[in-house]
């Protein structure tokens, strides 16, 4: 269905009306006026909590939105997307990364598929080999069981496993070590391979179309490695696939047996739940890597079921969109307060970003207000000392997600307390701030002459007044972060149906993927001046002047 330019709607406009409305109350003021502000703004599904009440709006902002998301067709376009509707109409494919998580026995046909049946019975070959590699029986070409597993893939065929892999790494098998190549450039590859022996390694080339170029090369890399010691016939216990393409995967002479395969209705950055997870079930085992696909689908029920006003995607996108619409934030900042969540921004980065970095609406006219913002991140507390700064006292307003888990996996003393603290007080520091008012108090009791306190007020002022979110879960494992990471997906979904795009292709990457390949053959061969612009072409002469020295 064509959609009204967004501003155009009533509902748009009643909201940037509201927002002249409620854009003077601070955030101080809003908390003063409602001692219920947390019970009415905190929603809690499938073992995750938000609290969104750190944010510049009411409840009045959150009937308005609530709106706008049902004139916009959000809960039209979900469940047209967990029915398997084409949604993705660029390239007519249906988006069904729900269905990979969906319990053994529910039926969803598509295209006269039984999609469930198909995803089961991957699954069970998934765990028919992770057992044999964890349990040893799985066995290098020389007789010995396998330590390390290496991964070569980019984009969703890499950034999901490593930081699920990462994020459950105090579930992990002792014996196995995971690697992940991704980049082009030798040095990762190199890197990883000096880490690892050829005769008890696995190298999985987890690849959607099998044909990218980086994940190629790579692949071909790791296997001229493997041979220098190996046979051809000795791959067959080292090289594994995970694909949608058997043909380029056994034309790459990895046999059809030892490749797991996913469907086109998988988009790469939502693949992690299907055998592009295969690291994830390696490291955690099979029976972990079901209870990550069941707190996925824990939260695609809410998410399917709930009302807006309490689902927690809806609420999370609608918030975002708040600040970037009516605020105007253009970006926003994911604080993990969980080390071994380092590379969740890194994924949701991907995730939002490649989804919904979009210029047009669906139906290709150019979008009326901006669409996604840049989303980067670091962990708390490591975060605090570099860029908080600028977060705090910069002229920029970033909103902030918060991320936490109440109890730790480690049975260390005091770090988690510590750990603790210090989320609760920035999300608290970043509401609050500091007025001048306060600081020369402060000072004043601390007996600093009033010429000395005239100097440092405003430099230790702190307007606040800025916009975060909190999200906790009791303990991070692989319930919780399938959790998680379904929140995320669907709050990308959500917003992309507000600005009326397309959040399931990627055309943007494919321009530059084609130019690099018109410039790896100058490099090899001629160059071709005409083709580029004076600074083009002086770049690929120092690099072919570089070739001979
Ligand atoms: O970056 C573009 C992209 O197509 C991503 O969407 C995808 O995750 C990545 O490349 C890797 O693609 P493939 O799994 O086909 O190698």
């Amino acid at each position: 269905m064509r959609q009204p330019a967004l501003t155009t709607t009533a509902t748009y406009q009643a909201l940037a009306a509201h927002y002249i409305d409620v854009q003077p109350q601070t955030l101080r003021e809003l908390f003063a006026a409602d001692p219920q502000r947390f019970e009415k703004m905190s929603v809690d599904a499938a073992g995750i909590c938000l609290d969104y009440s750190k944010n510049r709006l009411t409840t009045d902002t959150v009937a308005l939105l609530t709106a706008l998301a049902r004139e916009r067709g959000v809960e039209r376009m979900r469940n047209a997307m967990f029915a398997g509707e084409k949604i993705n109409l660029t390239e007519h494919r249906a988006v069904l990364h729900t269905a990979l998580r969906m319990p053994r026995g529910k039926e969803l046909t598509v295209d006269g598929q039984n999609v469930t049946q198909d995803v089961h019975a991957v699954l069970d070959r998934v765990k028919d080999f992770t057992d044999r590699v964890r349990n040893g029986t799985w066995l290098g070409h020389s007789g010995k069981p396998i330590t390390d597993i290496v991964n070569i893939g980019i984009g969703g065929s890499d950034l999901g496993p490593k930081m699920a892999c990462l994020a459950l790494r105090a579930y992990s098998h002792p014996r196995l070590k995971m690697h992940f190549v991704s980049n082009v450039d030798g040095h990762d590859m190199d890197a990883a391979l000096s880490l690892v022996n050829p005769e008890t390694t696995l190298f999985i080339v987890a690849s959607k179309t099998f044909t990218t170029a980086e994940t190629m090369l790579n692949a071909q890399s790791a296997r001229g490695w493997f041979l220098k010691t190996g046979t051809e016939a000795d791959l067959a216990k080292h090289f594994v696939a995970v694909s949608t393409n058997t043909q380029a995967v056994t034309a790459f002479g990895i046999d059809a047996a030892n490749m797991f395969p996913f469907w086109d209705w998988v988009g790469g950055r939502y693949s992690v739940w299907s055998a592009i997870g295969l690291p994830v079930a390696l490291a955690v085992g099979f029976g972990y890597f079901s209870d990550f696909l069941a707190g996925a689908h824990e939260m695609d029920e809410h998410f399917r079921t709930a009302p807006l006003e309490e689902n927690l995607p809806a609420l999370l996108a609608l918030v975002g969109f708040w600040n970037r619409q009516f605020l105007g934030c253009a970006s926003l900042s994911i604080a993990p307060y969980h080390q071994d969540l380092n590379r969740f921004p890194a994924y949701l980065q991907q995730l939002d970003m490649e989804s919904n970095g979009k210029r047009v609406t669906r139906a290709g006219a150019p979008v009326d207000t901006p669409t996604c913002p840049v989303v980067w991140g670091e962990c708390g507390t490591n975060a605090q000392h570099a860029y908080f700064q600028l977060l705090h006292q910069g002229t920029d307003v970033t909103p902030m997600d918060f991320i936490a888990a109440l109890r730790p996996t480690h049975e260390l003393a005091d770090h988690h307390d510590a750990l603790l603290a210090n989320c609760f007080a920035q999300s608290e520091a970043f509401m609050t701030g500091k007025t001048e008012a306060e600081v020369r108090a402060e000072l004043a009791a601390q007996g600093v002459p009033e010429a000395q306190i005239d100097l440092l007020a405003p430099h230790k002022t702190f307007p606040g007044n800025r916009p975060s979110n909190t999200i906790l879960m009791d303990v991070l494992g692989p319930h919780s972060l399938g959790a998680l990471i379904a929140l995320y997906e669907h709050k990308t979904f959500v917003q992309g149906v507000l600005w009326d795009v397309n959040s399931f292709d990627q055309w943007g990457v494919e321009l530059g993927k084609v130019l690099a390949k018109n410039i790896q053959a100058e490099l090899a061969g001629e160059p071709r001046p005409e083709r580029h612009d004076s600074s083009t072409n002086a770049l690929i002469a120092m690099a072919k002047s570089a070739q001979t020295l």
